[in-house]
């Protein structure tokens, strides 16, 4: 059995902090998995991290339901929210309600995830028995409104708009509140004010849960991370390095060696 939004519940009222992670393939949802991650997003943010595009906006409804069948093979355990993406949920609420069918029916998912204050779309969503994690401060499908990925919710007449969009949302029946870029304190009292879990990301310790993108933990990524990501590992150094081995033991001649090869 998955995790369900009925857990990520319990978690809130039980004060015990989880934590969220992406994945866009089958064998990193299989490592999230087995180190026990209870959500796996299939973020829009497979654009840029695999797909080398400069934002989110420019990835397909195909491209995402791929990668999310991908991940909901590897997932035994943990949930699995797909990201919807841009233009697949802006135009109108049948578009977004067919969108978010095809992620539960043909993607494997068992939540999808929206940008901003889409109350209408979440209420029907979730009427129609679709669990819906929100998103709301730095919402990158907008990066283009908002000038550029800047922290939000600054003055004070923002983090109220921040506040009543979450109460919103939470209203709408969304199970759980992303908030990203937002000032620590803004999301610490967001959090005390709502009865759904959220999962942060440069949002501080205040709230329930964090996110991270996965290749950011790892260490995997080539280019400089935001300030709010921590590296737990260096991937990609040991990766050039296994390479670069490989290469060397091939042009002298010590691979393959005898224990590598039939008789
Ligand atoms: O697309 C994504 O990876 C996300 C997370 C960073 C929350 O939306």
């Amino acid at each position: 059995m998955h995790v369900t939004v009925r857990d990520l519940a319990r978690f809130k009222q039980e004060g015990r902090k989880f934590v969220m992670l992406t994945a866009y393939d089958h064998l990193t949802a299989g490592i999230l998995d087995e180190a026990d991650v209870p959500v796996i997003l299939v973020g829009d943010s497979l654009a840029q991290v695999m797909l080398g595009y400069e934002t989110t906006l420019p990835v397909t409804m195909d491209e995402m339901l791929h990668h999310t069948k991908a991940v909901a093979r590897g997932a035994g355990r943990a949930m699995v929210v797909a990201d919807m993406p841009f233009g697949s949920y802006q135009t109108s609420l049948d578009e977004g309600f067919a969108s978010a069918v095809r992620f539960l029916k043909e993607g494997g998912a068992q939540a999808v995830k929206l940008e901003g204050a889409q109350v209408e779309l979440t209420h029907r969503l979730v009427d129609h028995g679709i669990p819906v994690m929100a998103h709301l401060g730095l919402t990158p499908q907008s990066v283009h409104a908002l000038g550029g990925y800047r922290v939000q919710g600054r003055s004070r007449e923002a983090a109220d708009r921040l506040a009543s969009d979450a109460r919103s949302m939470a209203k709408a029946g969304a199970f759980s509140l992303v908030l990203e870029a937002i000032p620590a304190p803004v999301a610490a009292e967001i959090t005390r004010s709502l009865a759904i879990p959220t999962i942060g990301i440069g949002a501080g310790g205040g709230c329930d849960a964090q996110v991270l993108v996965i290749t950011d933990l790892l260490g995997l990524g080539s280019g400089k991370a935001p300030k709010f990501v921590k590296q737990y590992a260096n991937l990609r150094s040991t990766a050039v390095d296994a390479v670069t081995q490989f290469t060397n033991e091939v042009q002298t001649g010590s691979f393959p060696d005898d224990s590598h090869i039939y008789r």
